[in-house]
C-alpha cells in the first residue's frame, strides 16, 4: 500500500502518544516542505522515500527526548524563523515579551540615536528582532560562546536586507570585547542572562538539551544579573534603558539592586501569564 501523508501523520501521533500528538503534525510539515492548507490539499499524495526518511529520523530523534525545537531545526520568535540547535537556548515565549519592551525603549529615540546591545545573544532572537522591527537601529550582539555566535551569524544572514547591515556581532564575555568608543553610547542594553540558580532541578529536555552556559549562574542564579546591573551604567547614553530578563522571584531584590546603583523608573515587567519576567531601568539623564 502506497504511503501517504495522511498515514505518515495518523502513525506519527500513534508513536508520540496522546501528549505530543500535536507535534505530529509539525514533524509532517518539516519533512514535506508544506504546511497550513498546502498540507491538507497534499494529505493523499505518495511520500517520497527521501522525505519519509527524513521524517522517520526527526520521529527518532523527538522519541529519543531530544526538544522539539532542536529536532526540527528552526523556531518562530516574534516575526522571525530562527535556525535553533542544540548550541543555543530554545528561544521562550517569555523572551518575546523582553524584546518587545527593548523595541519599544529603542522606539522612544530618534532615528540616529538608535543604538542598542544585546548581551548574551544565543539565536540572535532579541538582537535580530531588534534590528528587524526598530527602523533604523543599529544593534550589537555578542556572546562569549563562539558557538552560539555561529548561530547568530547565520540568522543574521537570513535576516537580510538593510536591517542586516545595521548589525554587528561580537565574541565578548559581556562588555569585555565591546569597543571603548561606545562608552556611554547605547540607548537600549537588553539581556537574558543565565539566570537559574546552579543546584536548580530542570526538566530532563532542558538540562540534557541545552548550554549549560546558557542556564546557570551562581548560587541564586543573580551572577550575571547583578554584573549587568553593575555595569551596563557605564555603557548607556544618560537616559537610555537597561532590560533584563530574569525570574519571577529575582524581581525584588534586582529592582532593589538597581535602585541603590542610581537607575531612575525601575520597574518590573510581566509576561503574557502575568509572571515578572522584565527589570526594566533608566540610567539618569
Ligand atoms: C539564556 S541564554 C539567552 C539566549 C538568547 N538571548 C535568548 O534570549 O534566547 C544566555 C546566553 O548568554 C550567553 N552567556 C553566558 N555567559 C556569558 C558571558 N559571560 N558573556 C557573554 N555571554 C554569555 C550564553 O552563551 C547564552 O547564549
Amino acid at each position: 500500500m502506497a504511503v501517504t501523508w495522511r498515514s505518515v501523520l495518523a502513525s506519527g501521533r500513534e508513536q508520540l502518544g496522546p501528549a505530543r500528538t500535536h507535534e505530529a503534525k509539525w514533524l509532517v510539515e518539516r519533512a514535506s516542505g508544506l504546511d497550513g492548507t498546502d498540507l491538507l490539499m497534499h494529505l493523499d499524495d505518495c511520500v517520497a522515500s527521501r522525505h519519509l526518511a527524513y521524517f522517520d529520523q526527526m520521529l527518532a530523534r523527538r522519541k529519543s527526548g531530544e526538544p522539539l525545537q532542536y529536532v526540527l531545526g528552526r523556531w518562530a520568535f516574534r516575526g522571525l524563523d530562527l535556525l535553533v540547535d542544540p548550541r543555543v537556548l530554545i528561544p521562550r515565549p517569555e523572551t518575546e515579551v523582553v524584546a518587545g519592551l527593548a523595541i519599544a525603549a529603542l522606539c522612544d529615540w530618534p532615528n540616529d540615536a538608535r543604538r542598542a546591545l544585546d548581551l548574551g545573544t544565543g539565536s540572535g532572537a532579541i538582537g535580530l528582532s531588534l534590528a528587524a522591527e526598530v527602523p533604523g537601529a543599529q544593534v550589537w550582539m555578542t556572546d562569549r560562546s563562539s558557538e552560539a555566535l555561529a548561530v547568530a551569524r547565520a540568522n543574521l544572514a537570513g535576516l537580510g536586507g538593510r536591517a542586516a547591515t545595521r548589525v554587528a556581532l561580537l565574541e565578548s564575555d559581556w562588555f569585555s570585547a565591546v569597543p571603548a568608543d561606545l562608552v556611554q553610547s547605547f540607548s537600549v542594553i537588553v539581556s537574558n542572562p543565565p539566570y537559574v540558580h546552579d543546584t536548580a532541578s530542570l526538566p530532563e529536555e532542558v538540562v540534557g538539551w541545552e548550554p549549560a552556559s546558557a542556564l546557570f549562574a551562581g548560587p541564586d542564579g543573580t551572577d550575571a544579573l547583578r554584573h549587568l546591573i553593575a555595569t551596563a551604567p557605564g555603557w548607556l547614553v544618560a537616559g537610555g534603558t537597561l532590560v533584563l530578563e530574569l525570574s519571577p522571584e529575582q524581581g525584588p531584590s534586582m529592582a532593589a539592586l538597581a535602585l541603590g546603583a542610581g537607575y531612575h523608573d525601575v520597574r518590573i515587567e510581566s509576561d503574557l501569564t502575568g509572571r515578572s519576567r522584565a527589570l526594566v531601568a533608566r540610567r539618569p539623564a
